[in-house]
């Protein structure tokens, strides 16, 4: 099957932002999606009241899919003992839980299906972020974990060194993916996404900053592409044919060095070839010397890699990143720099975002966004107060 999802032609006017858009046979009521952001809120795994309520806010603000974080494909692909997980049957139910609440209210739901590599065995964010050790063990019962990479390289200062990954350690982890990929489905997720940014497992096979073995997993760029590309096939093959698959990446590890952007225009050729539908453009994730830290985070500042991995492939993108404004996305739109516009931090301040801007965009349709409960409201509000 071919993924059709429709340009937005220049100058196309909001409509096109809140329009409902194709991808294969999966309908979003519009093109803005809810980034995946991890909450380190997940007990032994299981989603809790706390996804319920925060999958639900952001379902309810408008967007027309909705992912739910970065869930680990084995306990020692967590990054920490918070993270949310798809390593066992008994998650299943949890995650339905979820799916089901975000298809109530109208929207689409994706998984990002991950393993965290040399980045696990972390303190949550608030905690510090750094390595665990004996002293979180001792405060709050969560202890260190081995972890494993494709080469032994610790992540940074501090940080335990990872066991380099042996092939029969490979192949169980692939294997752990497909477990992943199948229990995603079972759980009613409509997209599934394999997460191969942010220096995680699958990134630092990629690239030759974590990567620096000698056998078919390293060395050429085609040899670092084997696992990750293993695995996506893996993805599409277990993903029903009518729904589709993305895959996240890091679209460069910073100026310069490591991974480039002509790496991931060759990868998403790849990925393409094996029926990915959408390429999420992210970038980043490994520690890098001040002078390869990517260039200044101005808004939309990673739209130019999704650009131009869109342009040389024709894959669809996904744009993310410092995206504040429906002005903004829908300029991103029109200009082709990306077919969908990912929003993360916007969505925490105000979950209501999407619909808000639908209004201000809009006009009178945009109230459609809204659920009853709050829109029959804010409408009256906003015919008697202007806004
Ligand atoms: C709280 C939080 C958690 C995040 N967790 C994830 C994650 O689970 N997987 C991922 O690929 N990116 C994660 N990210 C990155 C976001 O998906 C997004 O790419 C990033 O925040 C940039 O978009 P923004 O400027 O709109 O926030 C996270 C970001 C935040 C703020």
């Amino acid at each position: 099957m071919t993924t059709n999802i429709a340009a937005v032609p220049a100058d196309s006017g909001a409509h096109a932002l809140f329009g409902p858009v194709q991808i294969r046979d999966l309908q979003l009521r519009n093109r803005l999606v809810v980034s995946p952001m991890a909450t380190y809120s997940a007990v032994d795994g299981h989603a809790t009241d706390w996804h319920v309520q925060h999958i639900g806010k952001l379902a309810a603000g408008g967007a027309g899919l909705v992912f739910v974080e970065q869930s680990s494909v084995n306990l020692q692909g967590r990054i920490t003992h918070g993270c949310l997980g798809i390593w066992d049957d008994a998650h299943v139910p949890g995650l339905a839980r979820l799916t089901q609440v975000i298809r109530d209210l109208g929207a689409a739901s994706a998984i990002q299906i991950a393993h965290s590599g040399r980045k696990g065995s972390s303190q949550r964010p608030w905690e510090g972020g750094a390595a665990l050790g004996d002293a979180d063990l001792a405060a709050r019962g969560e202890g260190p974990w081995e972890i494993c990479a494709p080469s032994p390289i610790a992540f940074d200062e501090g940080w335990p060194t990872p066991t380099g990954m042996s092939r029969g350690a490979i192949d169980q982890v692939v294997e752990d993916y497909r477990a992943a990929f199948i229990r995603a489905r079972d759980a009613g997720f409509d997209v599934c996404e394999l997460h191969c940014a942010h220096g995680y497992l699958m990134h630092s096979f990629l690239s030759p900053l974590g990567n620096q073995r000698s056998d078919e997993y390293g060395g050429s760029r085609q040899n670092r592409m084997r696992v990750p590309l293993r695995t996506a096939a893996i993805m599409r093959e277990v993903w029903p044919d009518d729904l589709p698959c993305f895959v996240r990446i890091s679209s460069v590890d910073g100026l310069g060095v490591g991974w480039q952007l002509e790496d991931s225009i060759a990868f998403a050729r790849e990925l393409k070839a094996i029926g990915i539908d959408v390429v999420d453009c992210s970038s980043g994730g490994f520690k890098l010397p001040a002078e390869n830290n990517l260039v200044a985070r101005t808004p939309g500042f990673q739209l130019p890699f999704s650009e131009a991995i869109r342009k040389e492939t024709g894959i669809a993108t996904m744009g993310v990143g410092l995206i504040r404004t429906g002005e903004f996305a829908l300029s991103a739109l029109e200009q082709g720099q990306c077919d969908l516009v990912a929003i993360g931090r916007e969505l925490l301040w105000n979950p209501n975002w999407v619909s808000q801007v639908a209004v201000e965009m809009i006009g009178a349709q945009g109230w459609a966004s809204w659920p009853d409960q709050y829109g029959w409201w804010l409408k009256r509000r906003w015919f008697q107060q202007g806004s």
